[in-house]
């Protein structure tokens, strides 16, 4: 590369991602293939439409590529293309998960999604995102006892406010969704079930986590957490006389995206290949026996996780613990504190709020842990419950 800055600069980035441990619950580490794709001159083309509609000349081979993308994304879910569309061009999650809104509410109608603090994601309606602007946002959150869904709550909210869309799937929930019984509360409520499956689509696709295509109508997806691809989102919708997958289509584009990424629509091809290897299989299973083992690591030496444990790659850790230190002086530690103190150590977390939050959402009280990106760079059981005795170990270190 002749751009000396731009080159230092990704030769430094390179160096910290090496040195890090990384416990971003969202990130992870492509493969040399993937950035390949990334990288290739597939940049260089416009592609605005859909195979064989395009409205620039000389697509023919990225027709291939597009298609090909479709093709490897709806066999690894186990889906058919007579049962089922997948839309491949989303540029990431929050346009995704924007356009399935632009293609099935009505503007102003009602989404009804989990709320930002209690574990739900901006884009299933929060005031500052563009989806609470312009729709209606119905809030649910867990119950406060259990921290987990309460399945009886929501399917009296979902009947009262009879939303739209009922979107399931977050951003900071560590347990498994109970699929039949989400789709019973979106049938009581007469609203389309979406799952926005990003954070444990490749646990799906490993066999690791249940499936949500038996019984959702609309899954959206990103491809870059525990998926392992470029950065994208993929959208799937029913194929049956209600025409989503249209509606969302023409939301995509010309609604509210131009060209696609060509490149990235690539990239993503060739992660849904890797996704579909046994060794993946392997992957997503050990992920989940990784947080698994972290989690109880941590929660032995006396931290309060949310809901108790994990299901999954994430772990919410309540690090303030109503700032009362136990017998053994876990607690008490701000998230914002928690987080800077690891970065120190070299372990990258992120700080997070936990359901019913007592501390504002730029200082909150959790710290979220995800496995993914350090079970790829071959970590077991063993190496997380050292990680595990590390954060301890620095969280309770006098300052
Ligand atoms: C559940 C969920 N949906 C959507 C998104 C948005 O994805 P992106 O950051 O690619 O827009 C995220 C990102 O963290 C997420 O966790």
């Amino acid at each position: 590369m002749k751009d000396i800055q731009i080159k230092k600069l990704i030769s430094a980035e390179k160096a910290r991602q090496k040195k890090a441990i990384n416990l971003i619950a969202s990130e992870n580490y492509v493969s040399k293939d993937v950035l390949e794709a990334l990288g290739s001159e597939l940049t260089n083309k416009y592609a605005e439409g859909y195979p064989g509609k395009r409205y620039y000349g000389g697509n023919e081979i990225v027709d291939k590529i597009e298609r090909l993308a479709q093709e490897r994304a709806l066999k690894l879910f186990g889906l058919s293309p007579e049962e089922w569309h997948v839309n491949v061009q989303p540029l990431s999650g929050s346009p995704a998960n924007t356009a399935v809104y632009t293609g099935v509410v009505p503007p102003g109608g009602k989404i009804m999604g989990m709320a930002l603090d209690q574990g739900g994601h901006l884009t299933h309606g929060h005031k500052v995102s563009a989806t609470g602007k312009f729709w209606q946002q119905v809030p649910y959150g867990l119950d406060q006892t259990t921290e987990t869904l309460n399945y009886d709550q929501l399917r009296e909210t979902g009947m009262k406010e009879k939303p739209a869309v009922i979107v399931s799937g977050f951003t900071a929930y560590p347990r498994t969704i109970d699929w039949a019984r989400m789709k019973d509360v979106c049938e009581s409520a007469e609203s389309l079930m979406m799952v926005d499956m990003s954070h444990f689509a490749g646990l799906v696709a490993g066999g690791a986590y249940p499936s949500p295509f038996p019984f959702a109508d609309i899954v959206t997806t990103t491809t870059h957490k525990t998926l392992r691809g470029p950065r994208a989102a993929l959208i799937f919708s029913r194929k049956d006389s209600r025409e989503l997958w249209k509606k969302i289509d023409k939301a995509v584009f010309p609604g509210l995206q131009g060209g696609p990424h060509v490149n990235q629509i690539a990239a993503v091809a060739v992660a849904l290949k890797e996704a579909a290897s046994p060794a993946f299989k392997k992957y997503a299973a050990q992920v989940v026996k990784n947080a698994k083992a972290l989690a109880e690591e941590l929660h032995g030496k006396g931290w309060r996780l949310i809901s108790g444990g994990t299901d999954t790659h994430l772990i919410l850790v309540d690090t303030w613990d109503d700032g009362k230190k136990d017998s053994r002086g876990a607690g008490g530690i701000p998230g914002k504190e928690a987080s800077e103190r690891l970065e120190k150590r070299g372990i990258i977390v992120n700080k997070n709020a936990i359901p019913f939050d007592t501390r504002p959402p730029a200082d909150p009280s959790g710290i979220r842990l995800g496995t993914a990106a350090e079970t790829t760079r071959g970590k077991k059981e063993s190496d997380f419950r050292k990680i595990g005795k590390e954060i301890d170990r620095i969280l309770r270190a006098k300052v």
